[in-house]
């Protein structure tokens, strides 16, 4: 995000990155993908599959934001690749009346979607993907918050020594998002643990990681451990690290600039003119309504 003003005016960005091959994929088997729902004219109304050309594989897995591992798009596969995600839990707690910790087989037991998304990265560029995961709101009822929970707390694994560049102060470790509780519960919010058909590589966030397809792409944290259910509105690592920059809410809008560059532009990886950046990233019909009455250049 640092270097965003460069990414977004370099043309050939997403070539530059195509030389670095993608990791193997482990393919899930059995039941783990058997319930992945075809895409239908009711799965386009709601939005969970934009009919539009997928971004390659090969860009999806090889153009990543991941400081964990490195702060160079192109690097943060081959830094990550031997990341161990096993065994690996999700503790969700706080304003909750059934606090759990989730092993990943367990939640990987979830019924799966597949959901085809734009990302919007906050930085001008944008892709497509076809995620597997499940809505954010089958977990969250399981725990059942409680009456004075409207937020939610997301929170990535810190360890330095399988995370390398934690090492360094990039950035402030853990890295943290959050949600109000209403955004969280929304059928467009899922945790994936795949794409493209298979587990999620290490470099998209493995073995799962938050997609909220509305809002700028750092608010799909990667790689949660810890979810927690608030009152009060949870600090983000990036509008800690640079609050005028990057808001608490960070929905895509292309009426509301970055301080220094323009959002009503983007680049969609793999094709080399720009395209308008979409209200909500197009997502209105299905989120605009959690957003009524408020002011978006206020809660940016
Ligand atoms: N999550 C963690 N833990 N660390 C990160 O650096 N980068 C964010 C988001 N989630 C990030 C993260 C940003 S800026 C973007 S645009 C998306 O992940 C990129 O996801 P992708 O690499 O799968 O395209």
């Amino acid at each position: 995000m640092r270097g965003a003003a460069l990414a977004a005016t370099t043309a050939a960005t997403a070539l530059l990155y195509r030389k670095l091959n993608p990791p193997p994929l482990e393919t899930p088997k059995g039941d783990k993908l058997g319930n992945v729902s075809k895409p239908s004219s009711e799965s386009a109304s709601k939005g969970f599959t934009v009919r539009e050309k997928l971004t390659a594989l090969e860009d999806i897995t090889n153009y990543n934001n991941f400081y964990e591992f490195s702060t160079d798009k192109g690097s943060v596969a081959s830094e990550a690749r031997n990341f161990v995600t096993k065994p690996w839990s999700v503790s969700v707690e706080g304003l909750v009346n059934k606090p759990g910790t989730f092993e990943i087989d367990e939640l990987a037991k979830f019924p799966l979607d597949e959901r085809v998304y734009r990302l919007r990265c906050v930085e001008g560029w944008s892709m497509v993907i076809p995620w597997i995961g499940f809505p954010l709101s089958k977990l969250l009822n399981i725990v059942e918050p409680n009456s004075q929970a409207r937020y939610v707390a997301f929170q990535t694994l810190y360890d330095p020594k399988r995370m390398p560049n934690q090492q360094t102060s990039v950035l402030d470790w853990p890295y943290v998002e959050g949600l109000r509780l209403d955004e969280a519960m929304h059928p467009l919010t899922i945790l994936a643990t795949g794409l493209y058909g298979k587990t999620l590589p290490p470099q998209d966030g493995a073995p799962i990681r938050l997609v909220v397809p509305w809002k700028y792409g750092f608010k799909s944290i990667k790689s949660i451990v810890k979810m927690r259910l608030m009152a009060e509105e949870p600090p983000t690592t990036w509008s800690s690290y640079a609050p005028n920059e990057y808001g608490f809410y960070s929905n895509v809008n292309p009426s509301v600039p970055h301080p220094r560059w323009s959002q009503a532009r983007e680049r969609r990886i793999g094709e080399f003119s720009m395209r308008d950046t979409l209200l909500f990233n197009g997502y209105a019909e299905q989120v605009a309504h959690l957003y009524s009455g408020m002011d978006l250049r206020r809660y940016f």
